[in-house]
């Protein structure tokens, strides 16, 4: 699996049983925020013809160029620096456990953390600086948002393991939106939210607790890759980073959910560590992927200029933690500005426990598009990102219900040909040939919900007209409406 299927993991597989949380409601009320700069001055984001500006900064666009207004607008929100909102409310969680957990000599808490570092990073950071080979299929078009060639909105928080390391950093929490290109449904929203944690190694912390640790070394030369371990790596380093990695994870999660937590490893891959590990958490009868982690490939450490360490690295989406924790059914919940919503919230005491009791749910309404493909270029995506661009949060799912693919079109007019002047056949039967065969057509349901009110089917009927309008013009779709 790839690395980067393994991200959208994080939001991704729920329990089958999702649903039955119970009937939901979702605020229309979308959270109005225009990406605010870090001293709290309004900068709203702004593509032009030419550039696409964030936060004072202008991008020129080129061929790589595709994020949309609707992204952009969230850019700057951190709703994980929200105060009383969920995910600030999981991140302080996480935070207060392990300032409590790594306490210095003086009292001083151990990690830091970092909340405020911009989401638009380059292409560098968030792929080559991670060992993410130039072909690898997560640098996708149809994955990422990028500004252009070289900078991109960071579709992990992995992205800032380099730099934060550099600056000197031996223990780090690191928490960020992140951006993806996905489909559309309760479990899946192209902005989410994940945790980063790091911790480096010199040789005589890893080793001083163990008995003649001082004659242990974390390095060895000439040795070999295995599913255990790196090259440059020993295997007694190894075992102690990934026991203390694991540890450390499974005492958060029991933090978070309680004693009784079930957890369970599973080996996985990632570019950018070796070992690596999903843990899973067993959540009403399932077993939940909630992080990636593993121990950093040293080559990384070595660039970052810490060589004669080496560490661990976890990254956990927050969105999931939160749904789970505080049983929140729709993953657009979290933009919300609805009182209902938010109040659940804000407790005197971040321990407080809280269990989200569901809105009342208006009914949804179905209406469906289908649509040939252009020739080339086309990705689902694309339209995902359209139909989310115009219809916004009122637009619950959009499911693919039917792909079709044109078997007589060929025929038929080869048929015609038949009827048509002899000479003028072949060239009409090879332009043909070229422009009909793989003739392609999608039928997409989208499903309408207002989070506050009855929809009419009049008002859904504007708002699918410009879907519809807008995949002829901005996609090259020819409409069958
Ligand atoms: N960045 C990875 C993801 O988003 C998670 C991860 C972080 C894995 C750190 C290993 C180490 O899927």
């Amino acid at each position: 699996m790839t690395f980067y299927k393994t991200l959208l993991k994080h939001i991704r597989h729920w329990p089958a049983n999702w649903h039955r949380t119970g009937p939901l409601a979702l605020s229309h009320k979308l959270n109005p925020c225009r990406g605010l700069l870090t001293d709290g001055s309004a900068a709203r984001p702004r593509i032009t013809e030419n550039s696409v500006e964030v936060f004072s900064h202008v991008y020129p666009r080129d061929d790589m160029t595709n994020v949309t207004d609707k992204i952009l607008s969230k850019v700057g929100c951190q709703l994980h620096n929200r105060p009383h909102h969920p995910l600030w409310l999981i991140k302080e969680r996480i935070k207060d456990h392990f300032y409590r957990s790594y306490i210095g000599r003086t009292g001083n808490p151990l990690f830091s953390v970092h909340d405020n570092l911009s989401p638009v990073v380059t292409v560098e950071q968030n792929f080559d600086s991670l060992l993410i080979p130039p072909e690898h299929p997560s640098r996708k078009k149809g994955d990422n948002y990028y500004l252009n060639r070289t900078h991109m909105l960071r579709a992990h928080t992995s992205a800032h393991q380099k730099e934060l390391v550099r600056s000197g950093l031996d223990r780090f929490l690191l928490a960020g939106d992140v951006y993806r290109r996905d489909e559309i449904d309760s479990n899946h929203y192209p902005v989410f939210h994940q945790m980063e944690g790091v911790r480096l190694f010199s040789n005589h912390e890893l080793f001083a607790r163990v008995e003649n640790g001082e004659e242990l070394s974390l390095f060895e030369s000439g040795g070999r890759r295995t599913p255990q371990k790196q090259e440059t790596h020993t295997l007694e380093a190894v075992k102690l980073v990934e026991f203390d990695l694991k540890q450390a994870l499974t005492r958060l999660m029991r933090h978070l959910f309680g004693e009784d937590l079930e957890i369970r490893w599973v080996d996985c891959y990632f570019p950018f560590t070796h070992p690596s590990f999903e843990m899973e958490v067993r959540f009403q009868g399932d077993w939940l992927e909630v992080l990636g982690c593993g121990v950093m490939e040293q080559e990384l450490v070595c660039s970052a200029g810490a060589g004669n360490k080496m560490g661990w690295a976890f990254g956990l989406g927050l969105e999931r933690l939160a749904m789970v924790l505080f049983g929140i059914p729709d993953i657009r919940l979290f933009w919300s500005e609805d009182e209902r919503f938010l109040k659940q919230f804000r407790l005197s005491d971040i321990y407080q426990p809280v269990i989200f009791q569901p809105l009342s749910k208006y009914p949804p309404l179905f209406n469906d598009i289908s649509f040939w493909l252009p020739a080339e270029g086309y990705t689902e995506n694309d339209f995902y990102d359209l139909v989310r661009s115009i219809g916004g949060d009122l637009v619950e799912k959009v499911t693919l219900v039917d792909e079709f693919t044109h078997p007589n079109l060929l025929q038929s007019c080869l048929h015609t040909a038949c009827t048509i002047k002899k000479e003028s056949r072949l060239t009409l039967v090879l332009s043909l040939e070229s422009t009909v065969t793989k003739r392609v057509s999608h039928c997409y349901r989208v499903t309408y919900r207002h989070m506050e009110r009855t929809l009419t089917q009049e008002e859904v009927r504007i708002i699918h007209g410009a879907i519809e309008q807008a995949a002829e013009k901005e996609l090259g779709a020819q409409g069958r409406y």
